[in-house]
Order: structure tokens, then C-alpha cells, then sequence
């Protein structure tokens, strides 16, 4: 079995410094044997620093919540993807729906993964739709989010990518107002398709696909068995390590 992804997008939820630092400590420990599961926190970018630094040498990575989608430096307050890889971050997300909804264009999406990918970044690309309708529009809008992210990405020959489909209308909830596993299933095998279609075929195929909106640890088991996805980007369940561990657990099974 593949190793599975868990990517703790801890948005504003930890503020303070001794709280990390806490945090890494107690995951370092708690899984430190565990092997089927790669784990991932996403601070905010000053506490990038503090986590690399209480992580150094065990399995657990770094992540970025967003990079800048600029190639030149003129741009007050963004953090540029080279900084971040000096930092020792090695994923970032791009085009959270919290970072489109204030004014995120397809175009700076691309912008952010195009420079994650020039920096050797592993990024995180999420789509998702804001409503469902009867008629599936959502899923043309999900394909055009993901065929203008990758517009002539396949450039980059080794192209390593994640993409998490994350449905806006069930993010920051519960376990009861998350997806079904069918639903998320259903999802993930467009989604595969429509990455066939503007990514080499064998690339497609290796590129993990994530949800997040809701993962709870009363949810983790259940999408994970039958959502046919290879993790999770977690937001308000990854910030407390009594929730977080349990969501893990399901992926290391
Ligand atoms: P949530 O957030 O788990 O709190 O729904 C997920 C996300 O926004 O990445």
C-alpha cells in the first residue's frame, strides 16, 4: 500500500509560540513508529522557523499555507517560494478557498504553483466547488479550476504535484456536514480523469489526491476507506493533538 498523506493546515488556529513548539513534540512522539503515513504541519509563516526547528530529524515535515505567485520581488508581504525552501518547508498549499475568497485569481494560483514547483516545493493544489447542483456544474467548474492551474505544466519534466479537492461548502463544519465516501469517490475519479487529460498519463496516475472539509476523527475511517483518496488536508482537527492523532491513526491502518 501507498504511504498516505496528512497535511495539518493550521491556518490562525495556533498562535503562540510555546503551543508549537508543544504540538511537535508531542506528535514527534506519538509517532515516531509509525511508517504509512506521511505527516505534514502547515504553521503560519512565523512559526515556520520554530516548527523545522522542533522537528529536526524526525519523519515529520513542513508546510507553507501559500507562497507568493510572483516571479519579482516587489510585492509587500509576499513570501517568496526560495525563502521557504531555505526555511526547510517542503510542501506548500495553493488556491485555498479562504485565499481565493479574498481575491486569489486562477491566474496567481498558477502563479504560486509555477514558483513552488521552480523552488522543488511540493505543492498542494486545492479546488473545490462552492455549492453542489443537481446537475452537476460543479464539475465543470472543478475542471476549470484544475486546467488552468496546470496550463503547460507538463514543461516540468519530473513534475511531483498534490492536489486536494476540498468543497468550500463543507469546510470549518462537522463530521455530519462533510461528504459522503461516495461522493468523495465519485469526485476523485473525475478529477484523476480530468488530471489525464493535461498531464502526461503516467504523471496523472501518481499525482496523490486529498479531501479535506471536515475531517474529523468521528469522519477519518470512513472517507479514508471508501473516498478512494490518499489522505487528508485537515483544518480545525489538526490544531488540537486530542483530534489530530486519531485522524492519523485512521490513515496508518
Ligand atoms: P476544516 O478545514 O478541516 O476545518 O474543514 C479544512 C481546510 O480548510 O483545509
Amino acid at each position: 500500500m501507498k504511504k498516505r498523506l496528512v497535511i495539518a493546515n493550521w491556518k490562525g488556529y495556533i498562535e503562540r509560540e510555546e503551543e508549537a513548539k508543544k504540538f511537535a513534540a508531542q506528535l514527534r512522539k506519538k509517532t515516531r513508529a509509525w511508517r504509512g503515513v506521511e505527516v505534514v504541519l502547515a504553521p503560519t509563516f512565523p512559526l515556520i522557523p520554530i516548527i523545522t526547528e522542533a522537528l529536526k530529524g524526525s519523519r515529520i515535515k513542513v508546510g507553507a499555507q501559500t507562497v507568493s505567485p510572483f516571479e519579482d520581488a516587489q510585492h509587500t508581504g509576499e513570501v517568496p517560494a526560495a525563502l521557504l525552501k531555505d526555511l526547510g518547508v517542503s510542501y506548500v498549499i495553493v488556491g485555498h478557498s479562504e485565499r481565493r475568497a479574498m481575491g486569489e485569481t486562477d491566474e496567481m494560483v498558477r502563479g504560486s504553483l509555477m514558483q513552488a514547483l521552480s523552488a522543488k516545493l511540493l505543492p498542494v493544489l486545492c479546488v473545490g466547488e462552492r455549492e453542489r447542483d443537481p446537475s452537476g456544474n460543479h464539475f465543470a467548474f472543478l475542471e476549470r479550476q484544475l486546467v488552468s492551474a496546470l496550463k503547460n505544466i507538463s514543461k516540468h519534466a519530473s513534475l511531483k504535484l498534490v492536489v486536494t479537492y476540498e468543497p468550500v461548502w463543507a469546510i470549518g463544519k462537522t463530521a455530519s456536514d462533510a461528504m459522503r465516501p461516495g461522493e468523495v469517490q465519485e469526485t476523485v475519479i473525475f478529477i484523476r480523469r480530468t488530471l489525464a487529460s493535461v498531464l502526461p498519463r503516467t504523471g496523472a496516475l501518481r499525482v496523490p489526491i486529498l479531501y479535506g472539509g471536515s475531517v474529523e476523527p468521528e469522519n477519518a475511517d470512513i472517507l479514508i476507506v471508501g473516498g478512494g483518496v490518499s489522505g487528508f488536508l485537515v483544518g480545525h482537527a489538526s490544531a488540537d493533538i486530542e483530534t489530530f492523532l486519531p485522524i492519523l491513526n485512521a490513515c496508518a491502518r
